[in-house]
């Protein structure tokens, strides 16, 4: 069984996935821990120092890797990871699950808050301007989350409710 999550900043995949994993006793994969895994460089600093590309056809070469393998896991994409490259072509042409985790621009921005500086992305949005700048990006990237198998909205749910309504659609 694989299972993907999508989903802007914030909406909390890696989290879900985390746990998602634990209670169903598979592999936990996040792709951007991999990247800085494999690159011994943090998101920003692979940014800052190589590039969005570079960073792009990284995340690329992993999806497809790890689409590939026979195991059983988790995946927590990166925000971007589905609109880059045909990478939302190869994830519902796989035999897996994935979850569009799908939050309003207001819960997606509380959840950012404190983050932005770690995000190459926002690092340059006033704070005021967050909610409005997550909407535009959301209108961009819509269709390709919407790719996903399963919309799951966020908003006012915890962790466990999550993923217990993704298990719920694992059959
Ligand atoms: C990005 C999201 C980040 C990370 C990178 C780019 C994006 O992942 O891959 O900063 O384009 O939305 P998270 O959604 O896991 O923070």
């Amino acid at each position: 069984m694989k299972v993907i999550l999508a989903g802007y900043m914030g909406c909390g995949k890696t989290s879900v996935g985390t746990l998602l994993a634990s209670k169903l006793g598979i592999l936990f994969f996040d792709l951007d821990a991999i990247i800085e895994e494999e690159e011994q460089l943090s998101i920003a600093e692979i940014f800052a120092e190589k590039g969005e590309i570079y960073f792009r056809k990284k995340e690329h070469q992993v999806v497809q890797i790890l689409l590939k393998n026979e195991m059983s896991f988790v995946l927590s994409l990166g925000g971007g990871t589905p609109c880059y490259y045909n990478n939302h072509e190869l994830i519902s042409k796989a035999n897996c699950f994935s979850f569009y985790l799908k939050g309003t621009p207001e819960t997606l921005s509380q959840h950012l808050i404190d983050e932005v500086k770690k995000r190459p992305l926002l690092a340059h949005i006033e704070l005021s301007e967050l909610p409005d700048f997550i909407a535009k990006d959301l209108f961009e990237r819509s269709f390709y989350y919407h790719q996903a198998k399963q919309v799951i909205a966020i908003d006012n749910k915890t962790i466990e409710e999550l993923v217990d309504e993704v298990i719920g659609y694992l059959r």
